[in-house]
Formats: C-alpha cells, structure tokens, sequence
C-alpha cells in the first residue's frame, strides 16, 4: 500500500511516500519544511505564523515527495494526515489540504493522531516491530509511557502531570540564552559539563510512574537567578548536564518502576526527545540489563515527520479507520491525548 502523509501539527511542514504492507516498510520519500528559524525569532511557536508558513510550503512539498519518490498520484493508494493534537490552524492546513486531494484523486482518507505517530515512526526503522509494545513518548507537547496494546490501541500508563520534557529542555535552554528550540543544543552542551555540579529535584512522581518536569525546571531558574545575584556568571554546560542528568535518571527510573509492574519485553523510545544522545544511552543501558528489547527511534525520524505519520497511517487503514469530508482537526484528542 502506498501511502502519501501529511504532517502540519506545529513547525515543520511535512509530506512523504511511504511503501507499507505485511512485509514492507519502506520510506520512499520524506521532506521537511522547518519554520524554526522564523520562530526562534520570537523565541518559540507563534500559531499564525506557522498556519501561513505551511500554506505556503504545502503544496510545492507534496510535489517534491512524489517526485522524489519517483510516483505520480495514480501510484498512490490512500492519504493520511495528522488531524489530532496540534495547533489548530496549523492542523487545519494538513486536513483541508488532504481533504482536497482525496475527493480530488479519489483515495480514501486516514486520519492520524501526531502522538501515535512519533511511536510509529520506529516500525520504519524495526521490521520486525510489532505490538504489543511499550513506548516511552517524550516530545515537545507530550510525555507519556504507553502500553500499545495493537498499532492502534494506545493505552497510557504514565504521563507528565505538567510541562512536557521536551518544554522543560526548552525553557532551560532559553535560561541559558540558547536559541528556540535549545533541546539539541541542550544535547552537546551536556556532553560539556559536570553532571553532578548542580543538585535538582527529580521528575519521578514519587509513589507513581508519573512525572513532573515543571519542579525541576523552576529549580534551574531559581539556581540562574540566586547565581545572578551573587555575581556569578553560570557555566551552561553544567546546568545542561545537571538537567539532563536529572531528567535522564528520572525517566530511568519511571521506565524501571513500570518494568517490576508489567514486565515488558519490547520498549520503543520515541519523540523528538528521545534524538537525546544521553537518554538514548541510560535508556540502553537499563534496557540491556533488564534483558529488554530496545527500539531507539534513529534520530532522523524523532523530530515531526510524515514518514511516520505514513506508518501509523497503514496501520489505521487495516483497522478500517478511514474518514470522509467532514473530518476537522482538532487541537487535542478529547480527555486523552489518544
Ligand atoms: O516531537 P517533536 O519534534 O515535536 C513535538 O511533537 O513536540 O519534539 C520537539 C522537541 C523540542 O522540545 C526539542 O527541543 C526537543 O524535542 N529535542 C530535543 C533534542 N532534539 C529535539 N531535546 C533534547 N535533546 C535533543 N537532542
Ligand atoms: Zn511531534
């Protein structure tokens, strides 16, 4: 089956062709148009900004997928979108865009929730991976540990009860006076530093799976500010490893309480989060030890992308998930972000 992914969720304008069957997964195409510049202006996502930025690059985007993937549209079987969660106008521009290609073309129409798609996205890179799996979903807006019971039955185990990790990563970095989004930035500066030069509160509930990241973040701003009024410059790869340490370590410790519950077998470490170099490595480790099977989403498919919006899209098509015209995004999932 070959299907034609659009992504528009928030800041990256994506399409892509991707070739999924039984026996098949394989990405034919995936463009990205980032909007980061243009936002890291303003320091972080301005909505209508980012609506307009993927009017503009969608459909010169979709054109450059299908040739890239050497396709025209007769080769193209059904058109997935990401109608669930995002910005709403930016969600908007994917849906009605693909709406308008699926009456236009005649494909049937899947709608994808954004979330599902950063866990799909390591199906593309495992051929072997299959559900029931467990998934640790760490991105920008979302952080969760997921049971997927089936490709499409998410069930959630833990959450973050506040800021997701990749905010916290964010926020840090903007103390540190790195550009919007600093997360990776955050990556190679904790590479640097001391992670044992600043002691902060960890982001593991305690007495629960879930996490917090909004205490250990206030924790960094109230370190930058006292060092600020004692005359002392802060050293940014410290606070980079000491967070990333914390938030490392927590998250371990997350991912170990859910193992002695559950016992599963097969963890899939997704989101643009899980691009960390130092999380992919404790998350290794753990999962080594326990005798667990590790699936680290490579770093090219992290970020927002269609591929994988492409692959949990197959997957909805088998459970005869499709929709008609009057699919309208929605800016979040109702009482869970599934
Ligand atoms: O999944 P994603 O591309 O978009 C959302 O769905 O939110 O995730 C973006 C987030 C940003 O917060 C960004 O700073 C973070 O992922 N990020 C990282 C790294 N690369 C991207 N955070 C930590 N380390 C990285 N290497
Ligand atoms: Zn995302």
């Amino acid at each position: 089956m070959l299907i034609l992914a659009f992504e528009s969720s928030c800041d990256e304008t994506a399409v892509a062709v991707v070739e999924m069957s039984e026996s098949t997964r394989r990405i034919l195409s995936s463009e990205v148009a980032t909007q980061v510049a243009t936002h890291a202006l303003y320091g972080g996502v301005v909505p209508e900004i980012a609506s307009r930025a993927h009017t503009e690059a969608i459909s010169s985007l979709t054109k450059l997928a299908l040739t890239n993937a050497g396709v025209t549209r007769d080769d193209i079987d059904a058109i997935a979108v990401t109608a669930s969660p995002g910005l709403i106008g930016a969600l908007l521009v994917g849906v009605n865009f693909a709406k308008g290609l699926a009456s236009a073309w005649k494909k049937p129409l899947i709608p994808v929730n954004h979330v599902k798609g950063h866990a799909a996205a390591a199906y593309l890179a495992f051929p072997e991976l299959d559900a029931p799996f467990f998934a640790l979903i760490a991105s920008g807006g979302h952080t969760s540990l997921t049971y997927v019971k089936s490709p499409t039955e998410f069930i959630p185990v833990a959450r973050t009860r506040d800021d997701a990790v990749g905010e916290a990563f964010d926020k840090v970095a903007r103390v540190l006076g790195l550009p919007y989004p600093g997360g990776a930035e955050m990556d190679r500066l904790a590479g640097l530093g001391d992670p044992e030069a600043i002691k902060l509160p960890s982001a593991a509930i305690d007495g629960s799976l879930d996490f917090s990241f909004s205490g250990i973040k206030t924790a960094v701003l109230n370190y930058a500010n006292g060092q600020k009024q004692k005359g002392i410059d802060l050293v940014p790869e410290d606070v980079a490893a000491s967070f990333t340490r914390t938030v490392t370590r927590s998250i371990v410790k997350q991912l170990a309480g859910a193992y002695e519950e559950y016992h599963y077998e097969t963890l899939v470490l997704a989101g643009g989060v899980a691009a960390n170099s130092h999380l992919r490595d404790a998350v290794s480790n753990f999962a080594r030890k326990k005798g667990i099977k590790l699936c680290l989403t490579p770093k090219n498919l992290c970020g927002d992308n269609a591929a994988m919006i492409a692959a949990q899209g197959y997957f909805e098509a088998v459970a005869g998930h499709f929709a008609d015209a009057s699919l309208n995004a929605k800016a979040t999932s109702g009482k869970s972000v599934f």
